[in-house]
């Protein structure tokens, strides 16, 4: 069966509140959508995973999930959300139209903490079903609101069920029960669209912990939970050199900066990006960047040194470990690094898949001294700190 999820991301958070809009938010070292996105992409039955967002946050999603896609061998699929919930579903479907997957589960990126099995429970289901969706009972009373506002009437808690996503459906059911939907139709979620076409949708077991960010109050929470006490700490530290030649322009810590010199290399011959890649392996004491892409191999000649980046992170997460800070430092006289900093903070921490706060780059020269001074070259090393937790 091939599967395909559609993760929406295009809201605004505004009962979340805060400048940055939920979905874009650290959690514990990684933005959110990237976590959400992370829990579809890395999991062995999904083909395809498209990620809706708003059009202002296009380039920074783009940013954002680049890494995480290549890191898990799969191009990253954006397309532009819409207005409401369920415009912002129908253009993530109609990115799957010309080439639509068995199946398709539509997913909150408001919710970083589905697991894999939930996953799982959900496609198990659709073997059989048209529609499924995780569904928890309520411990608590339920009680209606009477018409003063207070307490009412008892509801009977055996009969109602909180309903979270992902909720997955046979693609042609799904597409079908879109296509009946008015044109400005908004409804709660797919289980209400697929209802409305006459679709039946099972429940399966839903997870407390994979609950919607909403409010703001339900930040600390979640990081209450991926923040277990931290059981051992490694340090790697990385340095790279790379020769300068005449030519058109280079590439540094993932941005590329206008010269008429170029670095010399097998690859794109970044040397911030190659410091930092060696810093985190030498954290997780597994060899270094030429073990991993041997400059003999033509695969990697003129690679993208952000391919080697996302190779190193997803390492460091299969064996356990968080990113929990990555400073780089810049060894020229030129190019002036301050104009492009900031850019090459985003761009380090994206390629890491962590958040902003964690990575950074400072420069220096070696006041005209030795091969940097001279100008014969640029070089460049990096610290890493990984953390395990319990
Ligand atoms: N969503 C979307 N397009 C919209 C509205 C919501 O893709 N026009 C997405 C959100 O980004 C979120 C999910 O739908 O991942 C669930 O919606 P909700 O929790 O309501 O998020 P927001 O609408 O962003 O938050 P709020 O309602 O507080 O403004
Ligand atoms: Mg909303």
């Amino acid at each position: 069966m091939s599967v395909a999820a559609v993760i929406v991301a295009a809201g605004s958070g505004s009962r979340a509140g805060g400048e940055t809009p939920k979905q874009y938010r650290d959690l514990a070292g990684a933005p959110v959508l990237v976590r959400a996105y992370r829990a579809f992409a890395s999991h062995p039955r999904l083909d395809r995973v498209v990620v809706v967002v708003a059009e202002s946050w296009k380039d920074h999603a783009e940013q954002l999930l680049s890494a995480e896609a290549s890191a898990a061998g799969r191009p990253a699929e954006i397309v532009l959300g819409g207005a409401t919930r369920t415009a912002s579903v129908r253009a993530g479907l109609a990115a799957l139209a010309s080439d639509p997957p068995d199946a398709v589960l539509v997913h909150d990126a408001a919710r970083p903490l589905a697991s894999a099995a939930l996953i799982d429970r959900v496609l198990d289901v659709l073997a059989a079903a048209d529609g499924a969706a995780p569904a928890l009972p309520s411990s608590d009373a339920l009680k209606a609101l009477d018409d003063r506002g207070g307490l009412g009437a008892d509801l009977d808690r055996g009969a109602v069920r909180a309903v979270q996503t992902p909720q997955g459906f046979r693609h042609a059911a799904l597409a079908a029960a879109y296509a009946g939907l008015a044109a400005d139709a908004d409804l709660p979620d797919e289980v209400a669209v697929a209802r409305a076409a006459g679709f039946n949708v099972v429940a399966v077991e839903g997870e407390p912990d994979n609950f919607k960010l909403t409010r703001p109050e339900d930040f600390s929470r979640a990081e209450r939970l991926l923040r277990a006490p931290i059981a051992r700490i490694a340090a790697g530290t990385g340095f790279d050199a790379h020769r300068l030649v005449p030519g058109g322009g280079l590439t540094l810590c993932g941005v590329r900066i206008a010269a008429d010199v170029a670095l010399a290399g097998h690859s794109d011959a970044d040397v911030g990006f190659h410091a930092a890649v060696d810093a985190v392996l030498g954290a997780l004491g597994a060899g270094d960047i030429g073990s991993h892409f041997p400059p003999a191999e033509a695969r990697w000649k003129g690679a993208d040194s952000a391919a080697f980046l996302a190779h190193a992170a997803a390492l460091a997460r299969a064996a356990g470990a968080e990113i929990q800070h990555l400073d780089v430092t810049l060894i020229c006289e030129r190019p002036r690094i301050g104009p492009h900093r900031n850019a090459m903070r985003a761009a380090l921490a994206a390629g890491l898949g962590v958040a902003v706060e964690r990575a950074s780059v400072k420069a220096t020269t070696t006041e005209k001294m030795g091969f940097t001074g001279r100008g014969e070259g640029i070089a460049a090393q990096a610290a890493a700190t990984l953390v395990w937790r319990l």
